[in-house]
């Protein structure tokens, strides 16, 4: 009996063995004000990737967790409380109803960096959930695995948006409000995207409740600032959808401006954009949380590498380009 799933995202599967993966993420407008209900728009950056493989492990032995990237092995049935790969192996158990764990091997692998803001946990989690589902002969739609990994997602991350599990399970852009079914939308014309790495990890959780501390001490400037950046993403989504290119730019500087005023950018943030922007980009801001991760900046294709290299001048740990639509 074949029991591998047909979900397009299952890579590879024979029974107790399988791949599976997920993408990174950007942010392009939004971030911060989407946790207040405000709209934002992420998209799949697919040059970095998490990736789970299963293979038979010893019988009786049960699943185990290998996370290759930092040399650790955790046994499902001995692991913490907080372990985030095991907490991510168990609630899709539960979900799928399966009471006892298959005996194997699952190696997490993934060219995410980690807390920069490119969705590195919810790509981790959701290639588990996948490469698990597969293994017990099962397949997840990309909305149940969104929401599994949501349930991760909040117990590390205090009060996520769900905007990361969102686009990294659905894997295409979105326009994401809280609480609502993800909106794809169509990309007239497709732009590209210089991500450059601060090297500085920032710890979603952290930023996120400064802001929402901020806020609690002081609503009202705090609840114009989102409803500004909001009006930007629902202005970004109709240029995206119309192919108005030349708009996106001073959107995604009014956007820096914004995250400045929210306290979230950063000296190595606001130099990074600047020297994009001398170098030629048309528009660049923080993307994710912010204080540390990425910048990204709207780039003229031609001048990728021109631009690539003042990042890397400007003190970037490294630099991705990317194609949106
Ligand atoms: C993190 O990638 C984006 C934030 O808006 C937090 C969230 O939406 O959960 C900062």
């Amino acid at each position: 009996m074949n029991l591998c799933p047909t979900h397009a995202l299952v890579l590879y599967c024979e029974v107790m063995r399988a791949v599976a993966s997920a993408p990174g993420k950007v942010i392009l407008f939004g971030e911060h004000a989407v946790v207040y209900g405000r709209p934002a728009i992420a998209v799949p950056v697919t040059q970095v990737r998490a990736t789970a493989e299963a293979e038979p492990g010893e019988p009786g032995h049960g699943l185990v967790l290998v996370a290759a990237d930092v040399g650790l092995t955790v046994p499902l049935a001995q692991a913490p409380a907080d372990d985030p790969l095991a907490t991510t192996a168990r609630l899709t158990l539960d979900y799928l109803g399966v009471a006892s764990a298959p005996d194997a091997v699952i190696t997490v692998r993934s060219t995410i960096p980690i807390a920069s803001g490119m969705g590195s946990g919810a790509a981790v989690s959701t290639a588990i959930a996948r490469v698990l589902a597969a293994l017990v002969g099962r397949s997840l739609t990309a909305g149940e695995t969104s929401a599994l990994v949501f349930e991760v997602e909040k117990l590390y991350h205090g009060t996520p948006s769900g905007i990361d599990n969102t686009v990294v399970a659905h894997e295409r852009p979105v326009y994401f409000v809280k609480g609502e079914p993800p909106q794809p939308f169509p990309i007239a014309r497709p732009f590209t995207l210089a991500i450059a790495d601060t090297g500085i990890a920032s710890p979603t959780k952290i930023v996120v409740g400064d802001v929402r501390r901020a806020w609690q001490a002081n609503p009202a400037p705090y609840e114009r600032l989102f409803d500004r950046i909001g009006a930007i993403a629902q202005a970004a989504r109709q240029a995206m959808e119309v192919g108005d290119v030349a708009a996106l730019g001073p959107l995604m500087d009014e956007n820096h401006r914004l995250l400045q005023d929210l306290g979230v950018s950063s000296p190595e943030l606001d130099r990074l954009a600047a020297a994009a922007r001398a170098a030629g980009a048309w528009g660049a801001k923080p993307s994710g949380a912010g204080r540390g991760g990425n910048l990204i900046a709207l780039i003229p294709p031609a001048q990728a590498a021109l631009i690539g290299a003042a990042l890397q001048e400007a003190g970037a740990k490294g630099v991705i380009v990317t194609q949106v639509g």
